[in-house]
């Protein structure tokens, strides 16, 4: 078959463990971590690089993972909302949107602390008006947005 003929293996460290996953050359991480890998934190919203609910961490940088080629992250680092925790303890921007209702769906949220993180990771000290234009990838329906802003501030604020 077609499909058989061209799939290709990548192997990827994803959330700190070496991962080999078969894709096709055109599959998007976004489908390979959901579908194949069976991270379903990463969300799917538009599917066309526009909300920024798909948003994973390669080699440390956020992308959007429904505009990144699976075949990308062969050899890489991928980190997704399953790999912010450490066991039992929330990552801190993850208790942040919790203490600070920074979403009310949710949908949004693993891209919204998956930016925030890469964020607050190049720039520490991102005044309010960098964090708003550094999150403006990422959409919020529930327009939880000022929240979203106060959750990143008490991060920020605690280190
Ligand atoms: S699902 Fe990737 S940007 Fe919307
Ligand atoms: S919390 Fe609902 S889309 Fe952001």
């Amino acid at each position: 078959m077609y499909a058989e003929q061209t799939a290709v293996q990548v192997t990827l460290r994803l959330n700190g463990t070496l991962q080999t996953v078969e894709v096709e050359p055109w599959t998007p991480l976004l489908d390979a971590l959901r579908e194949r890998l069976h991270r379903t934190g990463t969300k799917k919203g538009c599917d066309h690089g526009q909300c920024g609910a798909c948003t994973v961490h390669l080699d440390g940088r956020a992308v959007l993972a429904c505009l990144t080629l699976a075949i990308r992250a062969d050899g890489h680092e991928v980190t997704t909302i399953e790999g912010m925790s450490r066991g039992d303890s929330l990552h801190p921007l993850q208790t942040a949107f919790v203490e600070h209702d920074g979403f009310q769906c949710g949908y949004c949220t693993p891209g919204q602390i998956m930016s925030a993180s890469a964020l607050l990771e190049e720039n520490p000290d991102a005044s309010a008006a960098e964090i708003r234009e550094g999150m403006s990838g990422n959409l919020c329906r529930c327009a939880a947005y000022p929240n979203i802003v106060a959750a990143i501030r008490a991060v920020q604020g605690a280190r």
